[in-house]
Formats: C-alpha cells, sequence, structure tokens
C-alpha cells in the first residue's frame, strides 16, 4: 500500500446545478444547490485513499461554520487529519455551476487555503517518510516548492497537478517526478513540462496519454460513462494515480482512468469519488 502525503487545499463547494447559464446581466431559475466539500487537495486525498492508499493531508480550514465538516470528511473517508490546521478566518469555498451537458464553472476562494504559508517539523517528517508528495497549485507556490523539494530531497516521488495553472518557477519543475495535466493545462505549460520526467495528459471523455523519460508514449483510452458533472474528476484520476503508481505507468493508468471516469457519474466533487470497489467492478469488465 502507497503512503500518500497531500499537502494541498479544502474548500467548501457551493453547487448550483443550472440547464443554461445566464448570459452577463441575465437571470435564470436554476434545478438545484448543494452544499458539497471539496478542494482539489482533499478531492485528491479522499481519491488516493479510496483507491487503496494510506493518505494523510497537511491543509488549513478557517474557523466559520464550515470547518467542522470539511475535517469530518477527510477524516470518515480514512484520510489522516492530525496535520490539518484550523486558522483564524474563513475557509475555502468554490462557486461552482454545473450545466445541462455536465460542463462546470468553478470560482475559488481561497480563504484558510492561502493562510498555508508554512510547514512545521511535523509535515516535513511525514512528507519525507512517504512514498509520494502529491500537489496542486491551490495553496501559496512557496509552500508547494518547499514540500517539493523536502521531498525530492529524502527520495519520495513528487506528483503536481499543476491546477489551476499559472506559470511557475523552473526550480519548482525541477523537483517535479509526475506531472498530471488536462490538455488546456498542458498547452499553457508548453514547453515547461519537458523538465518534468513523467508527465500524463488527461483528454476528457477520450482517457489520456502518458510520456516517459525515454520519451515513449503510452495511449490510455477512454472509458465510456453517462456524464452529470465532471467536477473533480482530474482530482479523482490523479488520486488514483498516485496511489497506483508503484505498479507501473500501465496499471496506474488504468486504474486513474476508471476512477476519473466514475466520478463523473455523479454531482459534486467529493461524494462523487468512487470506493475501491466500485473501481475493481468497472477495472475487471
Ligand atoms: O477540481 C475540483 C475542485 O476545484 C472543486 O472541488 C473546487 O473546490 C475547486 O477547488
Amino acid at each position: 500500500m502507497a503512503r500518500i502525503v497531500v499537502v494541498g487545499s479544502i474548500n467548501m463547494d457551493l453547487v448550483t446545478s443550472v440547464r443554461r447559464r445566464p448570459e452577463p446581466g441575465e437571470t435564470v431559475s436554476g434545478d438545484g444547490f448543494a452544499l458539497v466539500p471539496g478542494g482539489k487537495g482533499s478531492n485528491q486525498a479522499i481519491a488516493a485513499r479510496r483507491a487503496g492508499a494510506e493518505v494523510k493531508f497537511v491543509g488549513a480550514v478557517g474557523d466559520d461554520v464550515f470547518a467542522d465538516e470539511l475535517r469530518r470528511v477527510l477524516h470518515d473517508a480514512g484520510v489522516g487529519v492530525s496535520r490539518l490546521r484550523r486558522v483564524d478566518g474563513p475557509s475555502g469555498v468554490a462557486a461552482i455551476v454545473v450545466d445541462g451537458n455536465g460542463e462546470n464553472s468553478i470560482i475559488v476562494v481561497g480563504g484558510a487555503n492561502s493562510r498555508m504559508t508554512e510547514l512545521d517539523a511535523a509535515d516535513l517528517e511525514a512528507i519525507a517518510v512517504a512514498d509520494v508528495l502529491l500537489c496542486q497549485l491551490e495553496i501559496p507556490v512557496q509552500t508547494v516548492l518547499a514540500a517539493a523539494r523536502h521531498a525530492h530531497a529524502n527520495g519520495t516521488a513528487v506528483v503536481l497537478n499543476p491546477s489551476p495553472v499559472h506559470e511557475l518557477p523552473a526550480d519548482l519543475w525541477a523537483e517535479v517526478d509526475i506531472a498530471v495535466v488536462n490538455e488546456g493545462e498542458a498547452a499553457q505549460l508548453g514547453s515547461a513540462l519537458d523538465a518534468v520526467p513523467h508527465v500524463i495528459t488527461t483528454l476528457g471523455a477520450d482517457g489520456a496519454i502518458y510520456r516517459g523519460p525515454d520519451g515513449i508514449t503510452l495511449p490510455q483510452p477512454g472509458v465510456r460513462v453517462k456524464v452529470v458533472d465532471t467536477t473533480a474528476a482530474g482530482d479523482t484520476f490523479t488520486g488514483a494515480l498516485a496511489a497506483h503508481w508503484h505498479e507501473g505507468p500501465e496499471i496506474a493508468l488504468a486504474w486513474a482512468s476508471t476512477a476519473g471516469a466514475l466520478a463523473t457519474t455523479k454531482l459534486g466533487a467529493s461524494v462523487s469519488i468512487p470506493t475501491h470497489s466500485e473501481i475493481e467492478r468497472l477495472l475487471s469488465r
């Protein structure tokens, strides 16, 4: 069983479903509203845990009404929360609109995630003894860099999902072993990804493609499902990939793309992440 530490974000998602998005200045009636725990870091931690890894989460919630529920969801999923701090002020939130085609748009307000500016000795110790460090970009980039440097120096594999995408310092790319990007992110990052030994580009319903250090590529076909909501599909893919990376890219990609596809069949982030047996059932078909 892989030991994974996620250093990342945790948000309360405010999810509105609507057949058609409003144009600027227009008001439309929505079909539903739900509060669903999410955040790329938390989603990936839960996905890795459900895919079979032992997972610890390093992150921050605020002191507001969402904080206890955000912690509870991670804890109940079996993710270690001893490194989850509570800081003054609001927790991270994400305003999400899901349309009739299952496509989403998201506005994230960082809140407590923006206060994740330091790693303490216990965080660093957890990273050093893990097999995999898993990070995204919803916390300050300096913290991601510090975590990645420490992981690299201690032989812990660094998986980066550079989302939401923005330009990153070259120092950070030098610490990354495995990058997981979607097509838009790959296009935006361009040649920066050349420095990363293993790059997995997700292609939505068409699956994913892996490029290894020797330049060899491996396509992973898509898994056909009825899409309800794509929120957290990329997070679920990344978490499952990290959980199975030690079995080699071929097996890790099969788990990742099956888990990611299953995550699109339900509305919401954490609640759509499939269990181990759901993934296994679809994989064995
Ligand atoms: O990737 C999906 C996630 O992005 C949502 O859960 C939301 O919180 C945003 O962080």
